[in-house]
């Protein structure tokens, strides 16, 4: 015999019955370290094989309880911790907007790492050689032979032995399958020079490769971050026109989406004249005006009207609201004075609307009453 180290025994068999038959005499001659090959999976093989169910699937439990893991705690400490930030007034623990990303994390984890494990730690790449490979026993079962190899290291291993008990169970052919030498005395590692300067010659090659086809090829730069647009910064000239303004002026009479331009700019007679309180004095009304009133108004008329402001003279006291000009003047002229302003005070129409306004002048009328009431209000 050559100064080889064994392997393993191997046989053989041309029908898938004789090999299951096989494998539960070899199980009950009480040999555990064997293995069966076929050129296609055969089903109830494993149970009759005896194998427990693969531990694969803790470990990928384990990476993914770790990915959802680190993904709740990385965030937690970007939120809370190092770099506390308000959006749309949440608190900054905020586990439902956690969960899909720890979902996503979970996913990824389990599936890269299971990947990895199976790759570098089960089937120790970047090894790869096994003495199976490269043997007429292993040509055969991979077309149209069915075959059990039976190691060496089994306790019970007896080269002799093992090779009569294959044949009696109808063996077609036996082979001695030996450890390669020159395969035994290179076993690559993960770190294993080749294999590094590999991965690395690869790295090279694969950006330089993406590089030349995304900036020479296909001229797309990969995140410029939106740095180059085309567009007319304002206040920027621009060739598109001919008086080069990049800013244009709205098209003579084009009206802003929703908004309708205030007829009596400037004319308040008209206004009063044409103009007609649209609401009715509701409780809800009401409100609505007490509520815009205090807020816009009463700093300078005072909080029931009658001028007394709390500017501490910064702006000019205003005239009461209880004068008989305004009791006597109609609801479209006080409407008129918030949306263009008189004189000093200024015009509220960019802050108030239209239905605010006219609720403000119901309320209005609610202060003037409540100084003059008429008989009614007192009985
Ligand atoms: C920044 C202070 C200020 C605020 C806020 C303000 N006003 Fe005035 N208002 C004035 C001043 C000052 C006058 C007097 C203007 C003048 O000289 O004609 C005035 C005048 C008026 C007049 C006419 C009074 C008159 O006798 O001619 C009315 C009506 C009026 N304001 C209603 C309002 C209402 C309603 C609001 C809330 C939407 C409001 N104002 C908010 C300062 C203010």
């Amino acid at each position: 015999m050559e100064n080889k180290p064994l392997y393993s025994v191997a046989a053989t068999f041309d029908d898938v019955n004789k090999l299951i038959k096989a494998v539960d005499k070899v199980n009950e001659a009480g040999y555990t370290i064997y293995d069966v090959h076929s050129p296609y999976p055969i089903h109830g093989m494993p149970k009759a094989m005896k194998l427990k169910p693969s531990k694969l699937g803790f470990v990928t439990l384990i990476f993914g309880l770790s990915g959802a893991i680190f993904a709740f705690l990385f965030m937690y400490w970007v939120n809370v911790i190092d770099y506390p930030l308000i959006v749309g007034g949440k608190p900054f623990y905020q586990l439902p907007a956690y969960i899909p990303v720890m979902f996503e994390v979970t996913v990824l984890s389990a599936s890269v790492f299971t990947i990895v494990w199976m790759l570098f730690i089960m089937f120790k790449f970047p090894n790869l050689s096994h003495p199976l490979l490269d043997t007429d026993y292993m040509k055969k079962v991979s077309v149209d032979r069915y075959g059990i190899s039976i190691q060496a290291k089994d306790e019970l291993f007896d080269l002799v032995k093992v090779k009569e008990f294959l044949k009696e169970l109808g063996a077609e052919e036996v082979f001695e399958i030996y450890f390669k030498v020159d395969e035994l005395k290179d076993k690559p590692k993960i770190f294993d020079k080749k294999f590094i300067s590999f991965l690395a010659l690869t790295t090279v090659i694969v950006s330089g490769i993406t590089y030349f086809i995304l900036n020479h090829l296909l001229f797309m730069s990969p995140f410029n971050w939106m740095h180059e647009q085309f567009r007319v910064d304002p206040q920027t000239t621009t060739t598109v026109f001919k008086d080069n303004f990049g800013m244009r002026n709205p098209v003579a009479g084009t009206v802003a989406r929703g908004h309708l331009p205030y007829p009596f700019k400037g004319n308040p007679a008209d206004a009063e004249k044409f103009l007609v309180n649209p609401l009715i004095p509701t409780k809800q009304v009401l409100e609505l005006g007490k509520q815009k009133y205090l807020t816009f108004c009463s700093p300078c008329h005072g909080n029931f009207g009658e001028g007394d402001s709390r500017l501490r003279g910064q702006f000019p006291n205003p005239p009461t609201l209880h004068s008989d000009k305004l009791r006597n003047m109609k609801d479209g002229g006080i409407y008129h004075i918030i949306t263009d302003g008189q004189n000093v005070m200024p015009s509220y129409a960019s802050q108030i609307t239209e239905e605010e306004r006219w609720a403000i002048v119901h309320y209005i009328r609610v202060l003037q009453r409540s100084l003059n009431p008429k008989e009614s209000d007192l009985r």
